[in-house]
């Protein structure tokens, strides 16, 4: 099975280096149309450059299609005008990546506020910006194939990373939704939780580890969940050529008798609560309503 990306549109955020860069340059070798949006800025997102057009200049040379977006993703009219743009051009938008992201590390005790928000906007709200500005174009067509970019942080936890693990988790909860809405419509809505060496993780990865982590091994896993057939509502982790899926996992409990509702109750019951025997997977969150009614029919 071959995957190609013929006659189709992709806009990926955040393609001016690392991991992003590396969807856009195979998207585009494999046939797509690609927006290379990118701010151009440092890593903590100030500053800007044409970062964008670089790429989109090696995409040319080797005989793709792309067009460079300086945008910035926490702007909402930025973010609506590249996709006309895309569609005035290339006639839609069929693929949406959302990789931009910024960095803020501290403990969340020497954290600021201004810090905590700056780095929700960019991931969380600015990944809200590019996806409502493509929704319904992808309704309308029937066809729409939506990547989130969580992280190991936001699905496990780092230290100094709370404003960063906060957007990230976010990004994975936008998705669940985002994936019952756009069913109808043919649209896919997946996570990515990539691990890559990057300016991102230089002070994190071990140098001799920068080789295993090249950006370029993240894009297979990508391009899969974006693909004609990709899964939907996945949450997938791909990094120097391990692939993993992530699933947020719901165990029986138990059905506590109205005398054993209590704190101390919850204390005594706390084994069986957290057994792990027979967890599930909900596939949306009505479904653990129902999981409650029937344990209560039962018990
Ligand atoms: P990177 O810093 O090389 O790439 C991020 C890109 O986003 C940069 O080119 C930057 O200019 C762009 N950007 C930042 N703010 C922007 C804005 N407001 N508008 C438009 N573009 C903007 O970092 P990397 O590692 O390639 O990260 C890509 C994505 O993967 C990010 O969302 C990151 O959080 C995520 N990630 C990366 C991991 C890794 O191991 N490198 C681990 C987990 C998640």
């Amino acid at each position: 099975m071959t995957i190609n990306f013929e006659g189709r549109v992709a806009i990926v955020t955040g393609a001016g280096g690392g991991i992003g860069r590396g969807y856009a340059l195979e998207l585009a070798r494999r046939g797509a149309k690609v927006v290379v949006n990118d701010l151009g800025g440092a890593r903590d997102g100030t500053g800007a450059s044409d970062a964008a057009q670089t790429v989109v200049d090696e995409i040319l040379s080797a005989g793709g299609t792309a067009m460079a977006n300086g945008g910035n993703v926490t702007d909402a009219a930025q973010m609506e005008e590249m996709v006309a743009r895309a569609k005035e051009a290339w006639g839609g938008v069929h693929i949406l990546i959302n990789n931009a992201g910024i960095l803020r590390d501290k403990s969340f005790a020497k954290m600021t506020m201004e810090e905590f928000r700056l780095v929700v906007e960019v991931h969380l709200n600015g990944s809200a910006n590019v996806t409502k500005a493509v929704w319904e174009t992808m309704r309308e067509q029937n066809y729409g194939r939506i990547l989130m970019t969580a992280s190991s942080t936001g699905l496990y936890g780092n230290f100094g990373q709370s404003n960063y693990g906060a957007a990230k988790l976010g990004l994975a909860g936008f998705a669940r939704t985002l994936y019952l809405e756009g069913a109808k419509y043919n649209v896919r809505v997946n996570t990515i939780a990539p691990v890559a060496a990057t300016r991102m993780t230089e002070d994190v990865l071990p140098p001799d580890m920068l080789d295993v982590f090249a950006p370029e091994k993240v894009a297979p896993a990508a391009l899969y969940l974006v693909s004609e057939d990709a899964p939907t509502n996945v949450i997938m982790s791909a990094g120097g050529g391990a692939y993993q899926v992530a699933y947020i996992t719901l165990t029986q409990g138990t059905v506590l008798p109205p005398e054993e509702q209590t704190p101390e109750g919850i204390a005594a019951a706390w084994d069986r609560i957290t057994d792990r025997t027979g967890e599930i997977v909900p596939q949306n969150g009505l479904e653990q309503a129902m999981m409650i009614a029937s344990m209560l029919q039962r018990a």
